[in-house]
Parts: structure tokens; sequence; C-alpha cells
């Protein structure tokens, strides 16, 4: 399914992961709504690769990466992480899988306990996990400190006496003390300047190379994740509609919000064919509480046809490890459409 040639099997397998938020309706009586924040995601990271997941704000990419990682509950599905399914585990052997999954999180500050001083803010997770004695707690912290490329004499600061960036790396090695299998980066530039944004990126490129790490990369930006990431899966209110390796899916999308997204960014990919389709979206995608049958992207999509509106489109094979999820997939647009009414 994964479009990269695999150095092994998996380290992350994604089934039909499925997740459900009850949230309040209007009025006193009224039952709880169901919002379907995932809705059947599945997808692979082979070791040492970077998946990506984009999509706009409320697409569900937060909430999976955080049912894969059993931070939240899911509702339906399989993970399994090196052939271990999590999804089941509980009580010791779930702490036990703790360390193998770790974040790093858009927003460095928010996330780090401002209370404790730099070298206790990444040695808390080995404290926590159990993973070493107290002296190889205190190296393994000084290692991190140099291979994320911060001071030994920063060790005793507070995190709010760190720039953004510097705060962004301490998260970093405290993301990487566990020594974990798959790294979730959630949005983890979106609150930096351009210039350190480039030097965060090349920061988890330098560690993934001397690691073997493998990411699940998440962010809105496709400039972004076109630096980052071996494959691409798109998301749309909390389905992936398209997958495909990085080249493939900026060179050659098929489903028509990709091609949407892609021909927002005009400079994403100068290897594009200039005169690819340039297609703009108005509107905002349908409420996630009770959506809709059929293809959710019905409408907005300039190219929606009846049965689009009542029958849902599975994610498919178009051509090997290139996986979309459309009626008319690869069918031309007419170029500067708008959405039917
Ligand atoms: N704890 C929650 N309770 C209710 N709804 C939530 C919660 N977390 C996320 N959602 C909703 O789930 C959907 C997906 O959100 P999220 O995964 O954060 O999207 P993304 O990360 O792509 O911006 C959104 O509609 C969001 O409002
Ligand atoms: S299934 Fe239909 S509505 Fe959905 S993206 Fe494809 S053509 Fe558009
Ligand atoms: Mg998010």
């Amino acid at each position: 399914m994964n479009a990269t040639p695999a150095a092994g099997p998996p380290v992350l397998e994604v089934r039909d992961l499925e997740v459900r938020f009850s949230v309040k309706r209007e009025g006193l009586l009224a039952k709880p709504a169901q919002l379907y924040a995932v809705d059947g995601v599945s997808f692979d990271i082979a070791p040492g690769r970077t998946l990506g997941l984009v999509g706009e704000s409320g697409s569900g990419k937060s909430t999976t990466a955080l049912a894969a990682a059993r931070l939240i509950p899911a509702r339906g599905g399989r993970v399994e992480l090196d052939g271990i399914e999590l999804l089941s585990l509980e009580g010791e052997s779930l702490r036990q899988q703790r360390r193998n999954v770790q974040f790093i999180f858009q927003d460095p500050y928010s996330s780090l306990n401002p209370r404790l001083r730099a070298r206790d803010v990444v040695r808390e997770p080995l404290d926590r996990l159990g993973i070493g004695s107290p002296a190889e707690r205190a190296s393994r912290v000084s290692e991190l400190f140099r291979d994320v490329g911060l001071r030994p004499e920063q060790e005793r600061l507070f995190p709010h006496q760190f720039s953004g960036g510097q705060r962004q790396r301490l998260g970093i090695a405290r993301a990487l003390a566990s020594r974990p299998k798959l790294v979730i980066c959630d949005e983890p530039v979106s609150a930096l300047d351009v210039a350190v944004q480039a030097q965060i990126l090349n920061l988890l490129r330098r560690l993934q190379r001397e690691h073997g790490l493998t990411y699940l990369f998440i962010s809105h930006d496709l400039g972004v994740i076109q630096h980052m990431c071996n494959e691409v899966a798109v998301m749309y209110t909390g389905r992936i509609v398209e997958q495909a390796s990085r080249v493939r899916l900026f060179t050659r999308p098929l489903h028509p919000y990709t091609k949407a997204l892609l021909s927002s960014v005009p400079s994403a990919d100068p290897s594009r064919d200039s005169r690819a389709e340039r297609i703009l979206i108005t509107g905002d995608p349908p409420s996630p509480i009770d959506p809709p049958a059929g293809c959710r992207f019905a409408s907005r999509c300039p190219i929606a046809v009846e049965r689009c509106r009542s029958e849902t489109p599975l994610l498919a094979d178009h051509e090997p490890g290139h996986r979309v999820a459309c009626h008319r997939a690869g069918d031309p647009i007419a170029v500067a459409t708008s959405p039917p009414h």
C-alpha cells in the first residue's frame, strides 16, 4: 500500500481508524451529536521514512495522530507499531509502549513545563518511563543537547529563557530522549519565523539521517510538506482523499481537492507543468457533525456528478502506490471554474 520501497515491514500500520466526538446540540433536551473527526483512515509508514499528512485546519490530522498514539480513544480500527497492536493494550503493557511514540508539538512553550530547568524537561520522560540509571539519564540528556545544537550551559536555564527556535530544539530533544520508534511532528514549525523554520526542518532531517528516525509529519503548509516528506497523504473532513509519493503527488495530482490545494501555491513545484490546471474553490468544507452521504468534497467540487452525492468514493490504487478517493480521479477540470451552487 505504501509507494515507497520499504526497507522492512512498516513501523506504523494504521487501518480504518475512526474517532468521533460527542458534541452538544442546541437546545436543552437535544441528544448529543456525533462529530466525525477521523472516519476510516489507513496508511503505513516504512522505517526511516516520513509520511506527511496535509489538509486544511479541522480536517482531522491531529486527531488521527493522537488516536494512533493512544492519547485519545479511537472508536474503531487497528494501529500496529512495529507489529504490536496498540489500541487493545492496557495497563503496564501500554505504559511500556509509550516510550516508542513521541510527539513534537507546534508550540513548544505551552507543551514544556515552565517550572522545570531545561535538563529536567528533557529528562522527565526518562524518569517517568523508568529508562536507564540516574547517571545514564544525565549523560543521555547531555548527548541530546549536543545532538539538537544546544550548549551544555543551557541545561540549567528555564524554558522562557530560550528563543522560540531553541525551545523547539528542547522539544525535539525531549521527544527523542526515550529513543522512540515513531516521532509524530504536529505542525512543528508553524509557530516559528520563516528563517527559524528552515533551521528546525533541517535539524529534523539531519536527526532522521543520523538516527534512522521514522516521522509522521503533520502540516497545513505544502512547502513544508514538500521539503520534509517521502510520501504524502491529503486529508479532507476526516478522510484521506489522496496518497502518493511526494514527487508523484506534487507533479500528477489526481483528486480535485489536491489539485486545488496545489494551485493555491503556484511555486510549490517549479517542475510542475506551467499549464497545470488552476482551480479556485470557494466555500467551506461541510460540517463534520453528521456529515453528508457520498463524497464530502461534492459541495465544492467543480466536476461533481450525481453519483458523488450518494456513493462514497473509496480510497483505491489508481496506479500502484498512488491512491485516490474520487469517482472521476484524473478527469480534467475546466480552467477557472467555480463550484456549482
Ligand atoms: N476534543 C475535541 N472535542 C470535540 N471536537 C474536537 C476535539 N478535537 C478535535 N475536534 C474536532 O475534530 C475535527 C478534527 O480536528 P483536528 O484533528 O484538530 O484537525 P486538524 O489537526 O487537521 O486541524 C475538527 O472538526 C475539530 O473541531
Ligand atoms: S468523487 Fe465526485 S465530488 Fe468527490 S472529488 Fe471526485 S468528482 Fe468531485
Ligand atoms: Mg492540528
